[in-house]
């Protein structure tokens, strides 16, 4: 089946579009062939709201970044070192778009396979919207894979449907993390994934 990141043979139609988070206005850029291409994804926005922005800092891993919006606009937000992720070039092309269209600086936007090129690091936060689509496989790579790359006692959130598996996800990982869901909107779970 054809996926929205297998794009290299899609015309280009880059178009740009608006969005406010927490009375602040972003710009992101956009193209075909890119996740959630006209606005910023509902299921996004959910993950977003939920996560306690306030007391995030530290070094943060934004994992199938698509074009750029969870670290982008984060990075407004928190004083933190963002890592950003995708195995979409084009979608890789526009973060560096929109990372200076909206005026940011600390993100380091990297082509990998999940946690490919990031060698060792570790993360305070890893944090992700992931990648349905691509199959259960590599979903689960993307959670499972994370407590290798969080610091001791650090938090992966991610937000998942709930008609997309977020339950059996939930059980998938529990041998690894703790969990709670922190938020549920309009099917949508936001999970946060802890140590003891
Ligand atoms: C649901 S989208 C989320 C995009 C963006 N974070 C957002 O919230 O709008 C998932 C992203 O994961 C990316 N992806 C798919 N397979 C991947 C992989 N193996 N490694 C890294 N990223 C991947 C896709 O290209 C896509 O941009």
């Amino acid at each position: 089946m054809a996926q929205y990141f297998d794009n290299a043979n899609l015309p280009s139609n880059i178009k740009e579009f608006e969005t406010i988070f927490l009375n602040t206005k972003f710009s992101f850029k956009s193209d075909n062939g890119v996740f959630s291409k006209d606005k910023l994804d509902f299921g996004t926005r959910v993950l977003l709201e939920a996560l306690p922005i306030n007391e995030m800092n530290g070094d943060i891993l934004d994992l199938g970044c698509g074009y750029g919006v969870v670290s982008i606009i984060l990075s407004k937000f928190i004083d933190g070192n963002f890592d950003a992720v995708d195995v979409n070039r084009r979608a890789l092309h526009l973060c560096e778009i929109n990372k200076k269209l909206n005026k940011v600086s600390n993100i380091n936007f990297i082509e990998s396979n999940c946690y490919d090129e990031l060698n060792d690091k570790k993360y305070n936060y890893i944090i992700t919207n992931p990648p349905i689509r691509a199959g259960k496989d590599i979903v689960y790579k993307m959670l499972r894979e994370a407590k290798n790359h969080l610091k001791p006692n650090w938090q992966l959130y991610f937000v998942m449907r709930k008609d997309h598996g977020a339950k059996t996800a939930i059980k998938d990982i529990s041998d690894l993390y703790k969990t709670e869901v922190i938020c549920k909107e309009k099917g949508f779970f936001v999970i946060k994934c802890f140590f003891d």
